[in-house]
């Protein structure tokens, strides 16, 4: 409850990340396509990528990343969910009902998805914050849940990925504030697209690498007319992560201007803090400057309460936007230490195996039921398909 004459704040009370339990070294693919390793690691500043088998999906991923952070109250008092996605499941039904189901949230709740390729969570991050604005009581879940496949020896191959971020968006939150500050642009481009009939995407890779920079000049150029805000405002810039090579080239981008030498240091640790879990997971589309955002909050000694950071978001097709939040007081306490104990646990699959697993179709009778093997997954997991229909189940279930 508000106290009177306090100021409101709107912004991301808890944050957590889930990703695929199995993993494929960037040494291990570049032998496999005969280039120089260092491409990877340093062209593109990959390590790994995060693999699913058929039985974790968006929905899967999305459920494990939530249920890290929801308690019984959350439970109670979130009244929407959003599912911000690029890798449906379904061309109608929301995958946030079946999220809503699976989390056991209370029944008055709207649950809804949300499209446009990378950008969407930040979309539904909009979304929520009017919603709490017009109701401070509300709790809002925003699930970015993506599996990047290009396909085998694809251009973007080295570039894909998998996992979720959920974030709970409540009145007076505890991590970061939202401010008004939003700037978008839209501009129809063929980048980046994936028609109904086709599971990988159609990339224009070069190109892509384009439309992101000039995006993000343009709409900085343009923000910063409307904000009056200069880059020496910002404690750290975040930015989508297809791969932490482009991310970088944009915050270059930003720092060209005049910067003293130990903001640009500055910057530039909270950059390389920002893309840690990225250097072992690849994209995860929508969901990928918030793990770029999660990576830094868990991984940074240097961030302190009012700083301001920037976002860069960016979908294909394209929409983007930059816009400011503030880290509110004692954010360090809802923060969980760094996740990178959890990712050392995957399962390492050679390159044959990678091939069979990420790219297994799922084959379905003539009824449209499919039995699934069984394999690694967060706690929850497809346990098969009957009449059409997607039976998940927690892992205890089995
Ligand atoms: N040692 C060190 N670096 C090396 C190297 C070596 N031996 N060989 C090459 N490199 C460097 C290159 O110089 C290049 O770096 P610079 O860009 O700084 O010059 C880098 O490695 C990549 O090499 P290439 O330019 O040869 O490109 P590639 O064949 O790896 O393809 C790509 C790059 C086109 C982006 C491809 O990965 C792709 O199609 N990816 C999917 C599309 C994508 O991610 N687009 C991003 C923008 S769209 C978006 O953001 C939405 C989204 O999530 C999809």
């Amino acid at each position: 409850m508000l106290k009177e004459g306090k100021i409101m704040t709107i912004g991301i009370d808890k944050i957590a990340f889930a990703t695929g339990q199995y993993v494929l070294k960037m040494d291990d693919l570049a032998d496999a396509r005969k280039e120089d390793p260092e491409k990877f690691s340093k062209g593109l500043m990959l390590d790994a990528l995060s693999i699913t088998p058929p039985t974790e999906d968006i929905i899967t991923l999305g459920a494990s990343a939530a249920e890290k952070i929801l308690n019984d109250e959350d439970k109670e008092k979130i009244d929407m969910v959003i599912l911000a996605t690029e890798s449906s499941i379904d061309q109608s039904k929301a995958g946030a009902v079946y999220l809503h189901s699976l989390l056991g949230i209370q029944p008055f709740a709207r649950s809804i998805e949300m499209k446009e390729a990378c950008y969407s969570a930040t979309a539904a991050l909009n979304y929520a914050k009017l919603h709490v604005e017009k109701h401070p009581e509300s709790r809002v879940l925003v699930v970015a849940s993506d599996i990047a496949k290009y396909g085998i020896k694809s251009s973007g191959e080295s570039t894909q990925g998998s996992g979720a971020v959920a974030m709970l968006i409540t009145s007076n939150p505890s991590i970061l504030i939202l401010t008004d500050d939003n700037l978008a642009q839209t501009r129809d481009v063929m980048d980046f697209w994936r028609p109904n009939y086709s599971t990988t995407p159609f990339v224009n890779g070069m190109y892509s690498t384009k439309q992101y920079l000039d995006s993000l000049k343009t709409t900085w150029r343009e923000y910063q007319k409307q904000t009056g805000f200069k880059i020496s405002d910002f404690a750290a810039f975040c930015f989508h992560i297809p791969f932490p090579k482009l991310a970088f080239k944009g915050l270059k981008k930003l720092i060209s201007e005049t910067v003293s030498a130990s903001h640009k240091e500055q910057l530039l640790k909270h950059f390389q803090d920002s893309i840690i879990y990225s250097r072992q997971i690849g994209n995860i589309y929508t969901g990928s400057l918030y793990l770029g955002l999660l990576s830094m909050l868990e991984n940074s000694q240097t961030l302190r309460a009012g700083d301001t950071i920037g976002f860069f978001s960016y979908g294909s097709g394209a929409v983007c936007e930059i816009f400011s939040a503030r880290l509110a007081e004692g954010f360090q306490k809802q923060i969980q230490t760094s996740h990178i104990k959890e990712l050392d646990n995957r399962i390492q699959l050679t390159v044959f195996d990678y091939e069979k697993l990420f790219f297994e179709e799922i084959e379905l009778d003539a009824k449209g039921n499919a039995y699934l093997d069984f394999y690694r997954t967060g706690p929850f997991y497809l346990s098969g398909i009957k009449n059409h229909q997607r039976i998940y189940k927690r892992v205890k279930d089995k």
